[in-house]
């Protein structure tokens, strides 16, 4: 019996337009995740080339492939009275070619990964290269400057056209480091040292994501890289190496500190130099990882990520007023992203180590205005 090929092929067509039509909606949606085919340093183009050099290799095997496999179904389908098709069973000439064929494919393909693998750190560079230590944390990242001696969170700063060595620790879990526009993924394991080799070619600001399972709050675990300017890359290194300041000069913020070094207060996780860390060679404890358990403050009110990129941080949302009371409060509390983590943090990013007691709106109106002066 002849089958109703024209009617199945409309079928497949309509099919085949949903598929691609839904695929077209999606992608609309990721318009703002950060893609490995929009590379922005030589390491992502390297692996941005290598991913359509394979791509295509791919093509061509799907194209001949499905073809042929079109191509024989529909030229030989059953029609009426037709006979038995030839056996090739054992035929040892077609054996050899779909055996040989398919591996000359692979081959290609692992010399290409390989020349890719092997040249990925090769690229010219201006200047010495930047040496930094990126420790993971459950679940924040810190970047230790090990030249410039300070160390940071959540927001990695870098000149534009610099080679960055960045050697990779963990003290907990395995992370994964990843910025999708700058480098590949490269784990982060707790007692073997990794490295990540880098550079950015535009100025920008490119986000990056722990890509390796680690607990609850994996997928809460990003990162900005700021690829700034060498002058503005320097005045920012120079404003991070100075010290906070010993005594603020708002009321406000003084109580705030105060607040930070109460007993039971923030201090005994966190450390802010010139504060209650003598330098940032205290904060590291002479080890490798940080002896506190959450991420230095001593110049928070410069940085624009949260608790792992979560909240952000924006003084013009976080606006101190005077309340009726007298008492200092914060404006619109639900436009403060700083006042929802310090509100309730476990509420914010459940299971993260912060673990505070309540505290009332005056006292993180003055912890606030406290943090936004630690420029
Ligand atoms: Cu750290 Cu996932």
């Amino acid at each position: 019996m002849r089958m109703p090929l024209f009617r199945g092929m409309k079928r497949w067509g309509v099919l085949l337009s949903a598929l691609l039509l839904s695929s077209l909606l999606l992608a609309a949606c990721g318009e703002n995740s950060p893609s490995i085919l929009n590379p922005s340093g030589p390491v992502a183009s390297k692996e941005a080339g290598l991913f359509w050099f394979i791509l295509i290799v791919a093509t061509i095997v799907f194209v001949a492939v499905e073809g042929l496999l079109i191509y024989s179904i529909v030229r030989f389908r059953e029609r009426p009275n037709s006979p038995a098709p030839i056996q090739t069973h054992g035929n040892n000439t077609v054996e050899i070619i779909w055996t040989i064929v398919p591996s000359l494919f692979l081959f290609v393909v692992l010399i290409g990964t390989i020349y890719t693998m092997f040249g990925l750190t090769s690229f010219s560079s201006s200047g010495r290269p930047l040496q930094i230590r990126v420790v993971g944390h459950q679940w924040w990242w810190e970047f230790d400057y090990l030249n410039e001696n300070f160390v940071t969170a959540d927001e990695l700063h870098i000149p534009v056209g610099t080679r960055v060595e960045a050697q990779l620790q963990s003290n907990n879990v395995i992370h994964s480091f990843w910025v999708p526009e700058l480098f590949g993924k490269t784990d982060v394991v707790p007692g073997h040292n990794n490295m990540s080799v880098f550079q950015a070619d535009k100025v920008g600001s490119y986000r990056g994501q722990c890509t390796e399972f680690c607990g609850l709050q994996h997928a809460h675990m990003n990162f900005y890289v700021i690829v700034q300017s060498q002058d503005d890359y320097n005045a920012w290194v120079t404003s991070q190496q100075q010290a906070a300041a010993a005594t603020p000069t708002d009321p406000n913020a003084l109580a705030g500190q105060k607040l930070f070094l109460g007993s039971g207060g923030c201090q005994g996780c966190h450390g802010i130099v010139g504060v209650n860390l003598q330098d940032y060679n205290h904060l590291k404890g002479g080890g490798d990882a940080t002896v506190l358990v959450g991420p230095n403050l001593t110049h928070f009110g410069s940085r624009r990520q949260i608790a792992g990129g979560v909240l952000t941080w924006d003084p013009a949302s976080c606006v101190v007023i005077s309340g009726s009371d007298g008492q200092p409060k914060i404006q619109n509390p639900g436009s403060c992203g700083l006042y929802q983590w310090l509100h309730d943090p476990q509420a914010v990013k459940p299971g993260n180590d912060m673990h505070i007691g309540t505290l009332t709106d005056t006292q993180i109106a003055q912890l606030i205005a406290y943090l936004e002066s630690l420029t």
